[in-house]
């Protein structure tokens, strides 16, 4: 018995990654839609599976044999996609994930890595897990019924955690890499919303302490320093000795003043981050 993980891009493979030293007693299996994928993943995986998580058939093969499955999937590709994609992806999956739990004797837990944009904007205010999501539109409804979905599958035999992700940086997505094309450039607003990160090896850190720890329910899953976006940009491009944004002024773009996510659970639940602040200095 084992763990599947389904959606192996950039946080999952970081986790299987993570699990490497463990596979004499943690079995992997892994999923990818596209055979693209197959020589970055065989070697991590004990089963590397072709798995759409929407197609039942697909999805029963990758989670029948293991009592653990993380969900680590999103719209593939760079670009943003719309809601309908999301919801393609997110809720099509757990709706297929549903309708094969009586097939799942063994799985015993499900973990979920969600995201902190179900808060919403909090006005630059604090939030926690006992915060009420912000009412949902777009991208943001098909989290919270992503989330909701999932919930009602934990019972007294099946955990369900979900792991509320901030933004994800790390090696391959530097914060200096993606900010570095903004030097010398005007922006919108002043740059007072609040921004709030998680490295990758914590995120993955994270989900694996979720299920060592057999954690059910949310987590904010977020570093120590939610950080002003001008505050970040402008440390960067210092670092970097590049030329610095200009903020416009006035009103805040749509995004207004942004949240602090509190980790406060997350800690209490032992996990202790290796990145609590960004790199900023
Ligand atoms: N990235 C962030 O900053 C961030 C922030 C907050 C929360 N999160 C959450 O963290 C999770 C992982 O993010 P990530 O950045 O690692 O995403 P990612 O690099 O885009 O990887 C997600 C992978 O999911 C797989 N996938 C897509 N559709 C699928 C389907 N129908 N069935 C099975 N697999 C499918 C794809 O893998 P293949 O191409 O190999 O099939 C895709 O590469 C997501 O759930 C996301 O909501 C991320």
């Amino acid at each position: 018995m084992g763990l599947t993980i389904v959606g192996c891009g950039y946080l999952g493979e970081a986790v299987a990654r993570q699990l490497q030293p463990r596979r004499t007693l943690l079995p992997l299996t892994l999923t990818t839609t596209v055979t693209e994928r197959h020589a970055a993943l065989r070697d991590l995986a004990d089963q590397l599976l072709l798995c759409d998580a929407t197609d039942p058939s697909q999805l029963l093969v990758a989670l029948q044999r293991n009592h653990t499955a993380v969900f680590c999937l999103a719209p593939r590709g760079n670009q943003q996609v719309n809601a309908d994609g999301y919801r393609q992806t997110f809720i099509d999956s757990f709706r297929c994930l549903r309708s094969l739990l009586p097939d799942l004797p063994h799985l015993r837990q499900i973990i979920y890595t969600g995201s902190c944009s179900v808060y919403g904007d909090a006005d630059g205010d604090w939030v926690d897990e006992s915060t009420a999501p912000a009412a949902g539109n777009g991208h943001r409804e098909v989290l919270l019924e992503s989330e909701r979905l999932l919930t009602d599958m934990g019972d007294s035999k099946r955990r369900v955690c979900i792991l509320r992700l901030a933004a994800l940086h790390g090696p391959g997505r530097e914060l200096d890499d993606r900010l570095k094309g903004l030097a010398g450039r005007e922006r919108a607003g002043d740059g007072r919303s609040f921004s709030n990160w998680i490295h990758v090896h914590d995120a993955a850190g994270a989900l694996i302490a979720a299920m060592d720890g057999a954690w059910s329910g949310v987590v904010n899953v977020v570093n120590d320093e939610p950080i002003r976006i001008r505050d970040l940009v402008d440390l960067s491009l210092k670092r970097q000795q590049l030329e610095p944004v200009h903020w416009s002024g006035g009103p805040a773009p749509a995004s207004g003043n942004g949240r602090r996510i509190r980790n406060d659970r997350l800690k209490t639940l032992g996990y202790r981050l290796q990145h609590p602040m960004l790199n900023t200095g």
